[in-house]
């Protein structure tokens, strides 16, 4: 369905009023980068997200990655509307809180302990917190392109040729204790990593830096030489966590780290975020020596969401997985072959339900090839994708949910078509 061009025109009209009041217009930078313009999201049903003039998009942002039973599962708003009936009891102990807990030890190879926290980034916060504490350490092991939230401390070396802050008003201290290093390079950390390092942190499948598969025996190896040093390993799971499978990562590939950093896909849709992990590492917080805190950790109703959504991901899994990782699959060869009608360069990489595509570059096999993608335009790509009414985020990357139709698919690769298409008639992205 071809969005109603007056929709662009709502949507510059809103980004108007909403600059004079509310920062960049919006509430985290990306989404202000949105082209032709920020849509501003009225409502939504499983794929599909409904803007102020009516215009319908089927979504692949799906919410920066949470919402992978789509905008409306039954199981996850039901629980959310029972537990609201109940009172909203914030910073109350509940329940639920051991409930949700009990649900990740079973489903998480990581998980024997578990924390809460609001999102992915203070999760990571906490994860470090706990690493040092364990350990009484401080150095900690990063790698070039992952993304591991906004806070000073690790908001660095996220992009290809910039080991630096991701952004202006950091404080430079803050990440001082860190050794960056190219993340699939086994070799390299095992000529930095001694028993000075509290901690190496990593997207296990490195979705940020543009998709990456982790190379053979990349996990193993790291696995190996934390323990060699009795150095603790954290997966970043924020986005992989209940995406990839039912395990994460960890469980696709056989490694269990220390410490799982999960967020995301976790809430369907709230927010949440914890840090769960072996018995042993998570001693400093489960002995109540460290001090975890947060006004709004475990509140009822991103539980009762988390509960919900992580009870069906199980309920279903044998299904799911396969059924998303499928649709992906068919998105990735319909982008291929629409390029390729279009004469277009264009690099697409995939690991399950999550696809990179990227103009400008015929293959993304490393970081290092991201250099030579051209993200101006494959965000020129993503604002005519969403003219032709699909929504993905701006920098390339589409999520498939439970919720995607074949229909949807069908849709989507005629809108790669009229995208490409529009790129050919304003000159770009050959
Ligand atoms: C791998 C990874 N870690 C951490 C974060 C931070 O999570 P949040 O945005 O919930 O703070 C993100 C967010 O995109 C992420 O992709």
């Amino acid at each position: 369905m071809i969005p109603d061009p007056a929709s662009f025109e709502v949507a510059k009209s809103y980004r108007a009023r909403a600059l004079k009041t509310l920062s960049y217009g919006v509430s985290s930078t990306p989404r202000g980068r949105q082209l032709p313009a920020p849509i501003v999201a009225d409502r939504a049903a499983n794929a599909h997200v409904w803007d102020k003039a009516g215009s319908r998009f089927i979504d692949y942002a799906a919410g920066y990655g949470p919402l992978i039973l789509g905008h409306s599962p039954s199981c996850v708003i039901d629980a959310v509307k029972a537990e609201m009936d109940r009172g909203l009891r914030t910073a109350s102990v509940h329940a639920g809180e051991a409930a949700l807990a009990e649900l990740i030890c079973e489903t998480l190879p990581a998980a024997q302990k578990c924390a809460f926290v609001s999102s992915g980034s203070e999760a990571i916060q906490l994860a470090l917190r706990i690493a040092r504490a364990a350990t009484g350490r401080t150095r900690v092991v990063k790698f070039r392109g992952n993304y591991h939230g906004w806070m000073d401390g690790v908001q660095v070396a996220g992009a290809y040729g910039n080991d630096g802050p991701g952004t202006i008003g950091q404080d430079p201290g803050a990440a001082a204790s860190l050794t960056i290093l190219d993340w699939g390079d086994a070799t390299a950390l095992a000529e930095v990593l001694t028993s000075d390092f509290a901690a190496v942190i990593l997207e296990p499948v490195a979705v940020n830096g543009g998709c990456f598969t982790p190379p053979d025996g990349f996990l193993a190896e790291v696995r190996a030489l934390t323990e060699r040093h009795g150095v603790v390993l954290i997966f970043d799971e924020v986005i992989t966590g209940y995406r990839l499978s039912l395990g994460g990562a960890q469980q696709l590939h056989g490694v269990t780290p220390d410490l799982a950093v999960i967020g995301k896909a976790m809430g369907g849709g709230l927010p949440i975020g914890a840090v769960a992990g072996s018995d042993a590492v998570m001693e400093p917080v489960s002995s109540g020596r460290l001090f975890h805190r947060g006004t709004f950790n475990g509140n009822p109703v991103s539980v009762a969401a988390s509960i919900a959504c992580i009870s069906h991901l199980k309920a279903n899994a044998q299904t799911l997985y396969p059924l998303i990782d499928g649709l992906a699959a068919q998105l990735e060869t319909g982008l291929r072959e629409a390029a390729a009608r279009h004469d277009t360069v264009c690099a697409v990489n995939r690991t399950g339900s999550a696809l990179q595509l990227a103009l400008g570059v015929a293959e993304m096999r490393s970081l290092a090839d991201t250099a030579q993608a051209d993200f101006p335009a494959t965000a020129r790509f993503a604002g005519h994708l969403l003219q032709a009414g699909v929504q993905i985020i701006g920098r390339g990357l589409s999520y498939t949910t439970a919720a995607h139709t074949a229909a949807d698919i069908a849709e989507t690769i005629a809108a790669y078509d009229m995208a490409f298409a529009a790129m050919a008639r304003e000159g770009g992205g050959k």
